[in-house]
């Protein structure tokens, strides 16, 4: 059995702030001396850009599964001064090839399980790793949603991101019965850009959100507000932690950080 936990954050709704939250909740584990592994799975390569470099010809997972080696083979190490247990496995265009090739071979969903099963010597070495993935579930996504937990990511004033967590989970059934898979998804729902102002569109928002009952004890009760340190640290390709710590700045967005994995670490999603 596996002490490692393997967890995505994820909506289909792009721009939610996936890969910003994936980053931060990833560096402030590591800052506590978790081992962390970032897996970049999306082609936008956003994680990758941010925390090592947007030009890069590094092995990404596409590569060492399309070419049958190790995956030791993409994992680079020490990418970030500041978190000597964050490793990543960088992303880039290359992953399209991947995709490429699940989509013509017989067991199209299991593949990257697979060979994730028969990698599990160096991925056990890890606490935590996280996928960062596009917003689809195409069959790439398919593939890394149902064998990880998932933080559900709903953006506070969007309707959009709430109903697609919903349609999600109806999906997520049919697809681990294709799969055979009797497991149930351990998740949790976290609202980002959260603001304590209420105006029309709040308001719907919060009324939206009353008709989905059965989605409401999966929230968080904390929630990431929207922030200039959030949105900054992002410009500046910075952890949370390592803009303020450089440019300064109100320390909410790290106790919230902090606040939500502890209550992921109390749910069993972390
Ligand atoms: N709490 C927040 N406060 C301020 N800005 C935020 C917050 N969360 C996200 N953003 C902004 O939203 C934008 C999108 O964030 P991010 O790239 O993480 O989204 P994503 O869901 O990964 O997008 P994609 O679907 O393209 O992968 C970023 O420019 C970021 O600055
Ligand atoms: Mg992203």
């Amino acid at each position: 059995m596996m002490n490692t936990k393997l967890c995505t954050i994820w909506n289909r709704k792009g721009g939610v702030g996936k890969t910003l939250l994936t980053i931060n909740i990833a560096t402030y584990l590591a800052s506590k001396g978790k081992r962390v592994l970032l897996i970049d799975i999306d082609q936008q390569a956003n994680l990758t850009s941010r925390l090592y470099s947007s030009v890069h010809n590094s092995p990404t997972l596409g590569d060492c599964i399309i070419n049958n080696i190790d995956i030791s083979n993409c994992i680079l190490k020490g990418i970030n001064e500041s978190y000597k247990t964050l490793d990543l496995i960088p992303s880039n265009s290359n992953m399209r090839f991947l995709e490429e090739l699940l989509i013509k071979s017989q067991n199209q969903d299991t593949v990257i399980a697979n060979y994730l099963s028969a990698n599990m010597k160096y991925l056990k070495e890890y606490d935590y790793i996280f996928f960062d993935m596009p917003p689809s579930n195409n069959v790439i996504g398919r593939n890394i949603l149902v064998y990880t937990n998932i933080v559900f990511i709903t953006e506070y004033s969007n309707n959009d991101s709430i109903d697609m967590i919903n349609s999600y989970l109806f999906e997520y059934q049919e697809d681990v019965k294709r799969l055979g898979l009797n497991s149930a998804l351990n998740f949790a729902i976290l609202i980002n850009r959260y603001t304590s102002k209420k105006d029309s569109g709040t308001k719907l928002y919060e009324q939206y959100l009353d008709r989905f009952e059965h989605l409401k004890p999966f929230i968080l009760n904390t929630k990431i507000n929207e922030s200039v340190v959030m949105k900054n640290a992002n410009t500046f390709r910075l952890t949370v932690e390592d803009y303020i710590r450089t440019f300064g700045g109100r320390k909410n967005a790290i106790n919230q950080l902090e606040s939500v994995v502890n209550e992921l670490i109390e749910r069993g999603v972390l």
